[in-house]
């Protein structure tokens, strides 16, 4: 289905990441390339790659090219070294968990390396570490494509649905989440339409799933953020599908700023509301939502609009990121591992450890 590669490491230990620049599509497809952990964290931070499992997928590449960087020593000093750049990497964007997901990993395989290769040079570690990689990313294509499977029963024949923001092929290293059972139902044959969110501020929806919706060939409608509520009292929407960026151990989903509201509107409506997310996207330290940390973005995001000013200059803006949708808003989870309905703690410690 996915004919773009949303990110891609080129050739060897001494290769570079490349990413399609999410900041340019659609008007224009293009990739940069990553040579070095700071031009990686730029590329996080200013939304190039984005995407809580892209994130984490982009980080463990990261730490590649933090290895990159080592000079001839001790492998104890190497490892500090990689642990120090996983410390930086981490600090690009709060809210995906993947993010520390995969430098966490990163960071063991470095740490168990060493320990049970003491005399092995510096090039096995950058060898090591980049297989890992490889293996995040791969993982990720599979998780993806398991999600779809287990989420394609409840695109409605026939029906509707509503999603918010980009879970799609480029927030992953595979198909996307949320869109993911959307894809396989077009893969099964299925009939239904899709409404998309255009997803204010940073327009994830308008410009980059209406664009992959589109090159799929599914019914694709682009609506306004303020819409939906409208549009499920019409009668118009049979089921919402989000992805999420950190799901507490209790349900508590945060995703893309708007999605609480529309989890609100779907209960009210009783329209099925689902959240699909890989296992690495849980964080099941946090007890619940409250704790999730949300990002903040700059105030231009929203006082601009394409680089126009639209608003007085120095008006006061509040910018979050992302909100929290509790979990009694949450018909089910889908996840790689099944699909949890009604989530509750338990119910998610017996899917997801
Ligand atoms: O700020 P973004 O574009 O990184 O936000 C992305 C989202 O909110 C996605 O819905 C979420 O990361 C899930 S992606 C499979």
């Amino acid at each position: 289905m996915k004919n773009f590669t949303t990110l891609q490491w080129k050739g060897d230990i001494d290769g570079c990441l490349e990413l399609t620049d999410q900041r340019k599509l659609p008007a224009q497809f293009i990739t940069i390339q990553c040579k070095t952990p700071e031009q990686l964290f730029d590329a996080i931070k200013t939304l190039a790659v984005r995407g809580a499992p892209a994130i984490g997928v982009a980080a463990a590449f990261g730490i590649c090219l933090a290895a990159q960087q080592l000079d001839k020593s001790k492998l104890s000093d190497a490892v500090r070294r990689i642990e120090q750049q996983a410390d930086f990497l981490s600090k690009s964007r709060p809210t995906a968990v993947n993010l520390f997901w995969a430098l966490e990993r990163m960071k063991k395989t470095a740490h168990d390396f060493a320990a049970e290769n003491p005399g092995a040079a510096i090039d096995d570690l950058r060898q090591c570490l980049l297989t890992e990689a490889r293996k995040i990313y791969a993982q990720d294509v599979q998780m993806c494509h398991n999600i779809g499977i287990n989420g394609e029963e409840f695109v409605p024949v026939g029906g509707s649905v509503l999603t918010h923001c980009n879970a799609g092929a480029l927030a992953t290293a595979g198909d996307g989440t949320a869109l993911a059972p959307i894809f396989e139902a077009q893969r099964k044959g299925k009939k239904f339409k899709v409404y998309v969110d255009e997803t204010r501020p940073l327009l994830q929806g308008a410009r980059l799933t209406a664009w992959e919706l589109q090159q799929a060939g599914i019914d694709t409608t682009l609506i306004c953020d303020n819409m939906a509520g409208a549009l499920m009292k019409d009668g118009k929407i049979n089921a919402v599908f989000v992805g999420a960026d950190r799901i507490a151990a209790n349900g508590d989903a945060a995703n893309k700023i708007g999605t609480y509201s529309i989890s609100v509107l779907a209960k009210e409506h009783k329209i099925p509301f689902y959240v699909a997310a890989p296992s690495s996207t849980f964080d099941l330290k946090l007890q619940n939502g409250s704790q999730i940390p949300i990002e903040q973005r700059p105030a231009e995001e929203i006082a601009c609009f394409m680089n126009v000013q639209i608003a007085p200059p120095n008006v006061n803006v509040y910018n979050p990121a992302f909100d929290v949708t509790p979990a009694e808003n949450i018909t089910a989870i889908i996840t790689e591992k099944g699909v949890i309905r009604c989530p509750t703690e338990e119910k998610i410690r017996q899917i997801i450890v």
